[in-house]
């Protein structure tokens, strides 16, 4: 029946109408709730207490368990002195070492058990030659400024770096770094707390 289809077709546009009427006041509650969260954010921005949390991390940063893989020149570290890494390895344009000496054919994805025994964590290399993210020889404020720059961090967001100094394994090899190596000053809780302080009062960086 025709009249039939005609009710259902006018049926069918209340309810987009209804669904229309519906679906304006909830986006304006979303954006309403995004523009909330914004403000918030902005409001707690504090450039002295961001730039107390970076400096408290910097001891971390500079801790040969870290530095060892993030010191100048295209070659890792390794002790608590930094010297060069035995067997002359070097960095590679990946990071992953040269020719015969990958660092994979040494390091594996944990500790090798033992005194002077290689070290190891999933996927263990530097930075790649391009970006190798140095701190070692440089200031709190200029490591702060490299650390946020896309072009230097691979590309990361500062709510990614924060991200990766919590879970990354590299990172998170520093707190078990094998036998007969010291660990950094902070707890890696403190520290990854002390990197989320300085996201969440505006990530300013030190002079
Ligand atoms: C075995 C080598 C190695 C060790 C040890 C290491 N890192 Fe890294 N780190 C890397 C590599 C490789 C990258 C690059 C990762 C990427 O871009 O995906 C990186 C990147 C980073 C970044 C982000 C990018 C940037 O601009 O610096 C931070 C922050 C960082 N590491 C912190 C640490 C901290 C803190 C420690 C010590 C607790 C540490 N790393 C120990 C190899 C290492
Ligand atoms: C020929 C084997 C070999 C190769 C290849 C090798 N390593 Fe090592 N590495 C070792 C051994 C063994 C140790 C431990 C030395 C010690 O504790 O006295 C070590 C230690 C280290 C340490 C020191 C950790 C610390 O904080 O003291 C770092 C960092 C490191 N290696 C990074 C690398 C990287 C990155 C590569 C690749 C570019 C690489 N290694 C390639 C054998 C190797």
């Amino acid at each position: 029946m025709p009249s039939k289809r005609i009710r259902n077709s006018l049926i069918g546009a209340l309810c987009l109408i209804a669904l229309g009427a519906i679906a304006r006041p909830i986006s304006a509650w979303a954006v309403h709730l995004l523009n909330r969260t914004n403000s918030e954010t902005a409001a707690q921005r504090n450039d002295a207490r961001a730039r107390e949390a970076f400096l408290a991390v910097i001891p971390v940063l500079k801790h040969p368990r870290c530095l060892n893989c993030h010191a100048t020149g295209d070659f890792p570290r390794q002790g608590d002195d930094s010297r060069v890494h035995v067997q002359n390895v070097r960095r590679g344009i990946d990071g992953k070492g040269k020719y015969g000496q990958k660092c994979s054919a040494c390091h594996q994805e944990h500790n090798v058990a033992g005194l002077n025994m290689p070290p190891g964590a999933p996927n263990w290399h530097l930075p790649p030659a391009a970006m190798p993210m140095i701190w070692e020889g440089r200031t709190p404020g200029q490591i702060c400024r490299q650390i946020k720059d896309p072009k230097q961090n691979n590309g990361k967001t500062v709510a990614q770096i924060v991200e990766h100094v919590t879970a990354d394994k590299l990172v998170l090899w520093g707190w078990n770094p094998g036998e007969g190596r010291t660990l950094p000053p902070l707890s890696h809780g403190e520290f990854a707390q002390k990197f989320q302080e300085w996201h969440r009062f505006g990530a300013a960086c030190p002079n």
